[in-house]
């Protein structure tokens, strides 16, 4: 076994700044000497959504002090580390700069090696921090700005089965809990609504299920709950209406990502005869547990195991960016002070697909 490698992960893409420090090596589950996850929820939250401007600056305010927090819990400090990874995009990219200068700062001063990682590659390679998945394996990224099924065949290797024609899922929960009136940041609103609702009170659509294929539709989903709302004919929503809403919507939406989950586990079984059948499910609408043993029943049914990461490592954190780090490190991927942050970054360069274009 190789020696183990120490990397100190940086992630600020969108609305939380976030660091931490992994010890380990590739072929073994790290350990996670500190994780530290600080949400911009309450700046954000009067408007709605993530204001770009608001979110930048408050990771220019965060990081220094987080980074010293980090390698303190972590009982370490620069010179202990072997490299230094930060997310280098796709995302909000004023956000993107703060942690990637941040980066480069260090790396120059205290003469690390630089990782640029892509905040989906940290999503896509975050179930193996704590789980032993061997590649390739087939995943379901669901996140705010992202909704793509994948094989993942290792680090820098992927192949596009299918993605959103139009909005992404954890953008049409949080449109959806927006309309409802139900609090930022959406998902978990919805999810915890949900809870006390009827999912077959209102007939929503699912889009896309009766064709074939691997790809998504959402916009019309959102749609249809507006008009569902708008249909009940009242100035306010009643609590039972919002509930039953956010139930039925889910439910539509949980039967679409099944759905397709299971055309891209037959693709999967065709292109990879002998591998182990795993279905991954990453990205911050991974937390939501309906959908979890939804998709736990459709890869039952065809012989796969379903594996989703823990919860703190589903949605953004800095622990998914340091592994990703540490497995290109290894693979001997190195980059220089003067690697460019990038607003968009597929994760399937190849592939010819208007929703891989992030
Ligand atoms: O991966 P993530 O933290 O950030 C992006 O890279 O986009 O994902 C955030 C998204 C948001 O749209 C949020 O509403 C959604 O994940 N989300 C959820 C839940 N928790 C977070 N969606 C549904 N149910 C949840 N429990
Ligand atoms: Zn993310």
């Amino acid at each position: 076994m190789s020696a183990p490698l120490t990397i100190l992960g940086i992630e600020t893409s969108c609305d939380e700044t976030a660091v931490a420090v992994l010890r380990g090596t590739p072929d073994a589950r790290p350990q996670i000497l500190s994780h530290l996850v600080l949400s911009q929820i309450a700046a954000h939250a009067p408007y709605g959504g993530v204001v770009p401007e608001i979110a930048a600056r408050a990771h220019i305010e965060a990081l220094d002090d987080l980074i010293a927090a980090a390698l303190k819990e972590a009982e370490l400090t620069f010179s202990d580390l072997t490299a230094i990874a930060a997310t280098a995009g796709p995302g909000l990219v004023g956000g993107v700069i703060v942690g990637l200068m941040t980066a480069k700062g260090i790396a120059h001063a205290q003469n690390l090696p630089l990782v640029g990682v892509n905040h989906l590659e940290g999503h896509a390679l975050s179930v193996r921090l704590t789980e032993e998945a061997t590649f390739p394996y087939l995943l379901l990224l669901v996140s705010g700005g992202h909704c793509q099924l994948l094989a993942v065949e290792g680090p820098g290797n992927y192949h596009l089965y299918g993605a959103t024609i139009d909005d992404a899922v954890g953008e049409a929960f949080d449109k959806t809990a927006k309309m409802l009136n139900l609090p930022y940041p959406g998902g978990p609103s919805v999810e915890r609504a949900a809870l006390a609702g009827d999912p077959a009170r209102f007939d929503l659509p699912r889009p896309l299920i009766h064709r074939p294929g691997r790809d998504f539709s959402f916009s019309g989903l959102k749609t249809a709950v507006r008009h569902a709302a708008e249909g009940l004919g009242k100035e306010r929503l009643e609590p039972q209406d919002v509930a039953d809403l956010a139930a039925s919507f889910q439910a539509a939406a949980t039967d679409v990502l099944a759905n397709r989950a299971a055309h891209a586990m037959a693709r999967f079984i065709e292109d990879y005869p002998g591998a182990t059948r795993t279905l991954v499910v990453a990205g911050g609408v991974a937390a939501n547990q309906h959908l979890r043993s939804h998709l736990e029943a459709a890869a039952a049914a065809r012989d796969f195991a379903l594996i989703a990461p823990p919860l703190q490592y589903c949605t953004d954190n800095a622990a998914m960016i340091a592994w990703a780090g540490l497995e290109l490190f290894a693979l001997g991927h190195r980059d220089t002070l003067a690697l460019s942050p990038r607003a968009r970054w597929p994760l399937d360069q190849k592939a010819n697909h208007p929703g891989a274009k992030v």
